[in-house]
């Protein structure tokens, strides 16, 4: 009988650069007070020059892998999250895939925002249970500051660079196992957060250069509404299906957008503060990397051990939402 799919190891990269509340309020009209009480972030990390989203991906992929035990060699399968890609083709995963010398991986991307890396958890784990790959590097990775425009204070001080990734294999005996996904899409609402620019429908020219299109817009409000009902819904389907109580989890890793959506899901969900796991101040809005980096320093950090039961959950553009349950 399937034992089901494990998460062996993981991993996440930090660029070094920190930029600060205080540094940006030097450029654009802001100022720390206002972005801690609105969002709890401090600061974020900013992506060297040269340093791409593979690199940030490729980077935690190594530490996730060495976790595993699982060689690059021996990796049949890369799923990057991401939607600030090194380039509109050929996929990131490709770049990783050269990076690593996982030479033998299928390699591709997956565009779901925020909830890309739990997207590619449930594929992944659907893959593995078929019978048609026996493991998986999923990585959610974002260069998100080559994506925001540095002039509109209602979104730059929001976003940051990072990565996180996960090896996933089948399960043996005694180990842990995902227990339950679930993903979720409303294509009505694609218009409250989008880079409108720079893709088919609206190709960058000369004479549109100057406007910005191809930096995040975002009706924050209308977004705020929406992520606190699609996670509080997301988490509860994934608990149920898990065959969980509230009290049964040690641990939620909520996507890390703003404190303030933190807390209200966590009420919804009648988790106490303790058991919920923040590192936005640190890092502000990572999108598809946010989770997996989290994920990674809650591990590492010793807060979460062998049996524990963890719930991950995620929103973003799209409009998409995920969550997972996971047994550790
Ligand atoms: N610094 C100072 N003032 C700012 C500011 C900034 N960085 N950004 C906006 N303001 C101003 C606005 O211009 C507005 O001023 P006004 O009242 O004179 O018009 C005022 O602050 C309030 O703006 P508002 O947009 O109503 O603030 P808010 O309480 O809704 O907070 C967000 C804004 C973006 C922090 C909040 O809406 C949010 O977090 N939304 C969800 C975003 C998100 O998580 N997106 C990612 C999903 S994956």
């Amino acid at each position: 009988m399937s034992l089901g799919v494990t998460i062996a190891g993981t991993g996440s990269y930090l660029p070094e650069k920190i930029l600060t509340n205080d540094d940006l309020s030097k450029f654009v009209d802001t100022s720390d007070e206002w972005i801690v009480t609105r969002t709890g972030i401090k600061e974020r990390r900013i992506a060297a020059e040269g340093e791409s989203t593979s690199h940030l991906g490729s980077k935690a992929a190594e530490k996730a892998l060495e976790q595993s035990g699982i060689t690059a060699d021996e990796l049949e399968l890369i799923i990057v999250a991401t939607i600030t890609p090194d380039t509109l083709t050929p996929a990131t995963a490709c770049y990783v895939q050269q990076q690593l010398g996982a030479h033998k991986a299928v390699a591709f991307d997956i565009s779901a925002a925020c909830s890309g890396f739990l997207y590619a958890m449930k594929l992944a784990k659907r893959l593995i249970e078929s019978g048609a790959f026996s493991n998986a590097l999923i990585i959610g990775a974002e260069k998100l500051s080559a994506f925001v425009n540095w002039k509109d204070r209602t979104t730059c001080v929001l976003f940051g660079d990072g990565a996180g990734a996960a090896v996933l294999r089948a399960s043996k005996e005694g180990e842990g196992r995902i227990l339950a996904t679930d993903i979720g899409t409303d294509g009505k609402q694609a218009h409250l957060l989008n880079i409108p620019g720079g893709g088919s429908a609206c190709p960058i020219t000369i004479d549109n250069a100057d406007e910005g299109l191809a930096t995040l817009a975002m009706l924050g409000k209308e977004v705020f509404k929406h992520a606190v009902i699609r996670m509080k819904n997301s988490a509860n389907t994934v608990i149920e299906r898990a065959g969980l109580q509230t009290e049964d989890i040690s641990l939620v890793i909520p996507h890390q957008a703003n404190l303030r959506i933190i807390d209200a899901i966590a009420r919804r969900l009648d988790v106490p503060n303790d058991r919920v796991f923040v590192n936005l101040h640190k890092y502000g809005n990572t999108s598809a990397a946010a989770i997996a980096i989290a994920l990674d320093e809650a591990h590492r950090e010793g807060k979460i051990k062998r049996g524990d039961n963890i719930v991950m959950v995620a929103f973003g553009a799209g409009l998409t939402w995920a969550a997972a349950a996971i047994e550790w």
